[in-house]
This record gives C-alpha cells, structure tokens and sequence, in this order.
C-alpha cells in the first residue's frame, strides 16, 4: 500500500494529546492549516540532507542547538536573533577547530510540542493533564490552561512562520556576513572569558577577510563570506500538526513535511510499529532518532530498515543522549553493529536528555561537567569504533539565564532562581554554550593535529 500522510493514524501513538474536548474542532484547523503556506521549501530540505550526507563522511559537522521548548511567552525578536547569533559564535568556534563546514540547525521555529514522562500531574491534591507545549496546552496548574485547545495550533504556525521569517533575514539579509563577526558578541558574554576569546577569535577572522579581500576574494563572488544557509527543526511528535503540513513537491512527486527542514523521532516515541515512525518514514526530510539506553541495535536496525531503507547518506542523524554516566557502557556496541552493517548514517551527540537532575529545591538542571564528561565519552566512542562523530545537539539560549549548573561564571544551586525560565528542560546560557563551543573546537582541534581525519 502506498504511503499517505494519514496512515499514522491506524497505529499505536505514544505521547499524543487524548483530551481534546472538540475533535471536529481540531480537525477543522487540522484542515485549515493543510491549506496554509508551506514553512520551508523541498529544494531546501534537499540541501540540507546533502550537506548532512557530508557530515556522514567526516567532510562537514553539525551544530543543532536551541530552546527544549519554545513558546508563546518568550517570543520576542529579541530572543531570536539573540539564539541566532550564539549559534553563530558557536559554528565560528567549531569552524576554526574542525577546519570543515558547520552545518546549522536550529530547534527552532516549530519546536512546541513535548513528550511528558506522565499523563498527568498532581499538586495538593488535584490532578489536572501535564503541560505538553504551547501548541497544546498552557503551562499553568489550572483546568481551563491545560485543557488542549486546538487554536494554539494556529498560534504556533504563526510563531514559526515569523521567527523563520527573522531567520532567513538575518541569515542572507547581511546579519550573518562575516564581516560583522565582531558584533555578534553579545553583551553579557564581551566582559568574561569566552568573550575574550571569542574577540581574538574575530580579530583573525578579520584579519583574514581583509587579506582575501586584498587578493580580489570579496563576499560578492562568495556567498559564504555574507550568507549562512540555517535551518530549522523540531521533534515530529504532534503528527495531526506535522500532516497538516506535509505536501507533495511538484518538482519530484515526493512528500515533504514542510513544517521544519529536519524532524526528529523521540526518544519515547521511536517504536518500529508506532505512530511517529510510520509518519516519519514517508517524508523525505532528514529524521533524527534520539538513542537512549533503552535501545538495542537490532531495534535500532529495524528502524533504519523502515526509515531508510535505501541507506542514503544525510536521512539519517542518529542523536544519542545516553548520559554521562551509561554512555560509554551503552553506545560502543551500538555504533560497532551499525558500522559493521555498513549503515550511513550522522552520529551527533545530546549530552542533555541524560544527564537532567532535579535539585532539593526542585528545579530540573543540567550539570556543565556532566555534560562535558558525556560529549568527551561520545567523541572517544566514535573514535575507538572508527566512525566520524558528527555532530552536537543542545539544548541552549542567547539568553542569560540560570537554567544549567557551572561553566566558566560557576552557577550554583542558590542561583538557580534568579532566571529560570524554560518551559521545559534547563538550557545552556549563551556564555556556557559558547563555552562549550570552544572545549570541542580545541577537541576537533587536537584531533587533526593528531593526524586523525578531520573529525
Ligand atoms: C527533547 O529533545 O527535548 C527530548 C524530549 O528528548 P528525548 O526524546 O531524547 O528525551
Ligand atoms: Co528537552
């Protein structure tokens, strides 16, 4: 039987909304937004996927990093360009030490909907469903905000459509001209040490700009000089939403879900006979799956079977999020079956999703050192297994919150409050994530210095 955009909708779906009070309600805007503009365009998400099929074989690295949740509140010009211009400090950094293309992409632009680890939550007494993202429901503990409301859905293509929008004008609108590398800094990181770094960082870049300017190589013949390609993703879990957008491309027949250029398969959704991977494996977008400890390879073989069957560089990016503490027990055996399968796909690694905590005073954090200790594991992993780590994945902001424990500036527990503001999980601050960006540059660094191919 051909594929169809609905046939997800007559297999086991983990995660997904039940208590919509009015479902003609939402199929009525299920209905509407099928008829809305495409967010992104085929000939781009084919882009991305042959830049990804570079990652694949060590000639590129990808940086995907952004918000665990966006949403409705923190929507702000502001926050956008701020997340931007990180993400470009970052690739700069990760440019310089790996010597190769960083490809970008952001959790941006579409990244609402979460998976929760209960249907439900309980405070005095009262049970009211979770908080599952700005696109279904509100965060606050009542009956009414948690009851999904399908006009959120509307919303939240609105919030995406203008933050790419933002993007795509910062991104060849002269923002990201490299000429400008200097100004990316952003206030609050200048006076510290990543700032310093990043400042001397711009000054060669500068200093190179003129000299290849001074040789006749100007921005207006390369268009990396002044232009960035970035590119967006989300998790594919609300898959009424991710339908709705999903349309043929005139140009090869093929179905493309173009809510985001990549999606990617959760963690708690990743079941062969499931929902989300039945969805997944009929768009051409390049699919993540997250790798947790709870994934065998034989499992992980059987999806790649369904969702990539042709075994075609940049479909697949494999994210693995085992944790600092299971990382190096759990992933080596995986990525020697795959590499041993001879499977094509981008080993990246979210040093996140393993590693959360909840203090005694009850905010959910991430530790700088557990994190550093797992992207450390992962790189000496691949390495050992002879495979080319590819990639980061992070959770992170252009803002200055107090979300993740340590870094440079030390955030302790007491600081936790000052400004915590995730909607989900806790994310890097811009100087830790810059921070960060900088440990693995002189990592990449070293590497090549070592003689070990380029990453
Ligand atoms: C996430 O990326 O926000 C997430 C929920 O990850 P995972 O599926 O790996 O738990
Ligand atoms: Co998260």
């Amino acid at each position: 039987m051909p594929w169809c955009p609905e046939n997800w909708r007559s297999k086991p779906a983990r995660q997904l909304p039940t208590e919509y009070p009015d479902q003609e309600a939402l199929d009525a805007v299920e209905k509407e937004l099928s008829g809305y503009p495409p967010l992104v365009f085929a000939g781009e998400v084919r882009t991305l996927r042959a830049s990804l099929a570079k990652v694949t074989c060590g000639e590129a690295f990808l940086l995907q990093g952004g918000d665990c949740a966006e949403s409705f509140k923190e929507f702000h010009p502001d926050n956008i360009r701020d997340t931007f211009r990180v993400l470009l400090q970052m690739s700069v950094a990760l440019t310089f030490g790996a010597a190769v293309p960083v490809v970008k992409v952001g959790r941006i632009a579409g990244q609402f909907a979460k998976p929760r680890s209960t249907s439900t939550e309980t405070q005095n007494g009262v049970t009211l469903p979770s908080y599952r993202g700005d696109n279904i429901n509100a965060m606050e503990f009542d009956a009414a905000a948690r009851t999904p409301d399908p006009q959120r859905l509307l919303k939240a293509y609105g919030q995406a459509a203008s933050t790419l929008n933002l993007i795509r004008a910062f991104a060849t609108g002269g923002y990201a001209d490299l000429h400008n590398v200097h100004r990316w800094n952003l206030e609050f990181v200048a006076d510290n040490p990543q700032g310093d770094r990043y400042s001397a960082l711009a000054d060669r870049i500068s200093e190179t700009i003129t000299f290849m300017e001074a040789c006749g190589v100007t921005g207006r013949e390369v268009r990396a000089i002044r232009e960035v390609d970035f590119f967006t993703s989300h998790e594919a879990l609300l898959l009424g939403y991710e339908q709705a957008m999903t349309r043929v491309d005139s140009t090869t027949g093929h179905w493309y879900d173009t809510s985001a250029h990549m999606v990617w398969i959760g963690d708690r959704t990743r079941q062969p006979d499931g929902a989300h991977v039945e969805f997944c494996r009929g768009v051409e977008n390049p699919i993540g799956i997250k790798c947790g400890p709870s994934l065998d390879s034989d499992e992980l073989l059987t999806l790649l079977d369904i969702l990539d069957p042709q075994n075609e560089p940049g479909r697949i990016v494999l994210i693995a999020r085992f944790g600092a503490e299971k990382v190096r027990d759990g992933l080596p055996k995986i990525v020697h079956r795959l590499a041993s399968e001879g499977r094509n796909v981008v080993w990246s690694c979210d040093p996140m999703h393993g590693n959360t905590i909840k203090t005694n005073g009850g905010y959910k954090t991430r530790q700088f050192d557990a994190i550093l200790t797992e992207v450390a594991a992962f790189f000496d992993v691949c390495r050992a297994e002879g495979v080319h780590p590819g990639g980061v994945h992070f959770e992170m902001t252009g803002q200055n919150v107090t979300e993740c424990l340590g870094g440079a500036h030390a955030i302790s527990e007491a600081d936790l409050s000052s400004r915590y503001h995730t909607h989900c999980d806790p994310r890097l601050n811009a100087s830790q994530s810059l921070e960060l960006a900088f440990i693995l540059a002189d990592k990449l660094r070293g590497d090549r210095d070592a003689g070990l191919k380029t990453l």
